[in-house]
């Protein structure tokens, strides 16, 4: 890294946006964190501040972003979880919100929002959240870890009925696929659980972010004014992992498709490596684009799916 830079995270305590600050910490850069309650502190050493604001005060936001000097921005927004219906309309005024204070702005210089997996291309050309059966059977394919790191995450956020769903449908998937010497005694119930997850995995509501983070991708394609990079991160991204400092990119255009991070992962801090390796180099301006990581999760087959949506 050649010179120290100035760098505003916004939602800087979330998931993603507290490794970002981490990795920009650790690399010499300083962080200014903007979100409603952002933390005043941070608790590794570096030059860190944060200011409060709310992302529906466009004006006020614009004003911190013209004012703060900084070198480039960060956006790891994402609306509360807290009620489902609501979270596709807040992640939308959210984002739009972002949009329209940076576009008000003076500030000019690199821009690189977090999407959703969503947004992410397959070859053919359908976005993943138009793939059939989204998000059933996308869910049904991921690995017993991922389903463990998904509840956990639900507990972590206050949402523990939803993480017991999640355990349940890790169960009733088990009671299928691998069924013990009893599991017969209790197919009756895995089977009806499975359809009723199919029911509440298919419903917009339960998928408002990740539409609205498509929404998102919507808003910027296309904008010339600012140097946005749009991030859609693979679709078993976790968080409490490692830092290998190793990824790969891939960039959905007409060269290449980011299809890979469809099928794939990351750890949250390898992400963080990645988003703070395009802050300080450019190199992915106006491009939309995923990166995957070393998570190991090769044991995640098609053929079990395939099985299982049978009877489903
Ligand atoms: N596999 C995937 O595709 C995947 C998985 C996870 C996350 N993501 C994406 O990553 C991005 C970040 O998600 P996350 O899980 O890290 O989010 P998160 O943990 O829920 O954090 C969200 C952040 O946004 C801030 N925020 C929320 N509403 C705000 C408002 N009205 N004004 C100002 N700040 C506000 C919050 O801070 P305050 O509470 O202080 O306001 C918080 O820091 C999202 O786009 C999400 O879709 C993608």
């Amino acid at each position: 890294m050649s010179k120290s830079l100035r760098v505003a995270v916004l939602g800087p305590k979330g998931q993603c946006g507290s490794c970002v600050v981490d990795e920009l910490l650790s690399r010499g850069h300083s962080v200014v964190g903007i979100s409603r309650s952002p933390p005043k502190a941070w608790p590794k050493s570096g030059e860190y501040g944060g200011i409060p604001c709310d992302f529906s005060d466009i004006k006020g936001l614009s004003k911190i972003l013209s004012d703060g000097g900084f070198d480039a921005v960060v956006s790891a927004f994402a609306p509360p979880l807290a009620n489902f219906e609501a979270v596709y309309t807040l992640g939308v005024e959210g984002h739009g919100n972002i949009k329209m204070a940076i576009l008000r702005s003076t500030y000019r210089g690199p821009f690189i929002i977090i999407g959703g997996a969503g947004s992410l291309y397959y070859k053919n050309g359908v976005q993943l959240c138009d793939d059939e059966s989204f998000a059933f059977k996308h869910w049904y394919a991921w690995p017993d870890v991922h389903l463990d790191y998904m509840s956990t995450r639900m507990f972590d956020h206050g949402q523990r009925a939803f993480g017991t769903f999640i355990r349940t449908f890790k169960w009733a998937r088990s009671n299928r696929e691998n069924p013990g010497w009893f599991s017969w005694m209790f197919r009756p119930f895995a089977n009806w659980f499975l359809r009723s997850a199919k029911k509440t995995l298919t419903h917009r509501n339960t998928v408002g972010l990740i539409f609205c983070s498509r929404a998102a991708l919507t808003m910027w394609e296309g904008v010339q004014e600012t140097k946005w990079s749009f991030l859609s991160p693979p679709w078993q991204l976790r968080d409490k992992g490692i830092r290998t400092g190793k990824y790969e990119v891939h960039v959905d255009d007409t060269a290449g498709s980011a299809e890979y991070g469809i099928d794939n992962g990351i750890y949250n801090e390898d992400m963080a490596v990645a988003i703070v390796d395009e802050v300080e180099n450019n190199k992915l301006t106006h491009k939309h684009w995923t990166c995957t990581g070393p998570i190991g999760l090769k044991d995640c087959t098609h053929q079990v799916l395939d099985l299982a949506l049978s009877g489903v």
